[in-house]
Parts: C-alpha cells; sequence; structure tokens
C-alpha cells in the first residue's frame, strides 16, 4: 500500500469509527473491527488487493438498514466518503460493488464478488460464528424478547432455533478455503457448547 493509500484507509478508519460509536457500544464499530481483523487473516492466506479489502470491511455496515428506518445505505455512504477523500473511481466503485452485493439478506439478487469481495464477505459471515457468534445471537434475541432457549416450545423463533435455520449452514457458503477452515472451527465450537447446554437443562 502505497502513501496515498494509507491516508485514505487513515482517514476512512477514523471517520467510520466516530460514525458507528455514535451509534452505541456493541452496535456496529466493534463488529467492523473484528470483521477487518477476519478479512486481514484470510487475505494473509488466499489473497487479494489490501487497499480494497481494509476499505469494504471498514464501510460494508456504515449505513445499516437499522439505523435508517429499514433502508440499507451502505453503500451509498461508501461512495460519498471515498469521493470526499479524493479516491480513485475506479477504487470507489470497486468498494461500493462489494458493499452492495455482500449481505447476506440480499443473497438470492447479488452480484457475483471480486475476490476482494469474497473475502469480505467471509470476514463478515465469520463473526456471526463461534463465540461471538453465540453471544450475538442471545444479544439480538434478548433485544427482541426472544428466548434463546424455549422449554415449553411455545416459543415461534429461539436463538438455538436460529443457529439452526441459518448460522450452521454459513459454513458451506464460504467462498474461500480459509474462511471455510475458520467456519468449521468456529461452528465445532457452538455445537459443542449447544451439547453442553442441552445436557444441563435435561434435554
Ligand atoms: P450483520 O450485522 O452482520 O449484517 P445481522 O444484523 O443480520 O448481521 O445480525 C446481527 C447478529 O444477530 C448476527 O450475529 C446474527 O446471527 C444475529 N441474528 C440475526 N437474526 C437473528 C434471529 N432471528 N435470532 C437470533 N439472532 C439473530
Ligand atoms: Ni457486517
Amino acid at each position: 500500500m502505497d502513501e496515498v493509500q494509507q491516508g485514505i484507509l487513515d482517514r476512512v478508519h477514523s471517520e467510520v469509527r466516530e460514525r458507528m460509536s455514535a451509534q452505541g457500544a456493541g452496535h456496529g464499530w466493534d463488529h467492523v473491527e473484528r470483521v477487518w481483523r477476519n478479512a486481514k487473516e484470510i487475505a494473509a492466506e488466499v489473497g487479494g488487493e489490501g487497499f480494497i479489502i481494509d476499505l469494504a470491511a471498514l464501510l460494508h455496515d456504515l449505513g445499516d438498514a437499522k439505523f435508517y428506518d429499514g433502508v440499507e445505505r451502505s453503500g451509498e455512504f461508501a461512495r460519498e466518503m471515498l469521493a470526499r477523500f479524493d479516491a480513485s473511481q475506479a477504487v470507489i466503485d470497486h468498494v461500493a460493488h462489494i458493499v452492495d452485493n455482500i449481505s447476506f439478506r440480499k443473497r438470492e439478487t447479488a452480484e457475483p464478488l471480486s475476490p476482494e469481495g469474497k473475502v469480505v464477505q467471509d470476514a463478515d459471515r465469520l463473526d456471526a460464528l463461534g463465540a461471538i457468534g453465540i453471544v450475538r445471537t442471545i444479544e439480538y434475541g434478548a433485544s427482541f424478547d426472544q428466548p434463546f432457549y424455549d422449554p415449553s416450545r411455545l416459543a415461534a423463533k429461539t436463538g438455538i432455533g436460529h443457529f439452526h435455520e441459518k448460522l450452521f449452514h454459513l459454513k458451506e457458503l464460504m467462498n474461500t478455503v480459509a474462511g471455510r477452515r475458520l467456519a468449521e472451527e468456529r461452528e465445532q465450537f457452538m455445537r459443542q457448547f449447544l451439547a453442553q447446554f442441552e445436557k444441563e437443562c435435561g434435554e
């Protein structure tokens, strides 16, 4: 990465951190930092242009629909910020394309990702798995008054249900060899946790 690129990355880093920290603790920036770290780990093994991967990881959830009346604005915000920091049009287009096409919700309609996009998508999915995935599932459920576990089997949705419905399918969706290996590791840990949890509950 050259000096100009490093300058753009530093500015994007500090602006994203500032804007997302304002959304409240545990919501956003901590996820972005982990995704960024995961992306670097995967890229170290499978390659890809670091500058693009770093920018896309940092910008991928900046306009999360949760905070913008159900409208996903991450791609738009990424374009706006990168243009303001004088990134080249090619960089703006590439990063915005990744940001617009990595989300799980858009899976049916998403356009094929570049190699850099595949790294960032795997990095994002990894953060839904493992110890952090367990915590995020519990936090998400709690914020909607959904139980993690329902011995009466009356709740329409549970955290454990989410593990089976979504999270245990992520491994198969991984794009990269490194991503799949890390996903496998994290899924194993979640299955071990569930086995212990169910044992303690007399299941
Ligand atoms: P992201 O911020 O990566 O786009 P989401 O906003 O979809 O992900 O979800 C945030 C976290 O909440 C993830 O860890 C996800 O697995 C979890 N989550 C999403 N939907 C549910 C659900 N119905 N029940 C429990 N956890 C969920
Ligand atoms: Ni994300």
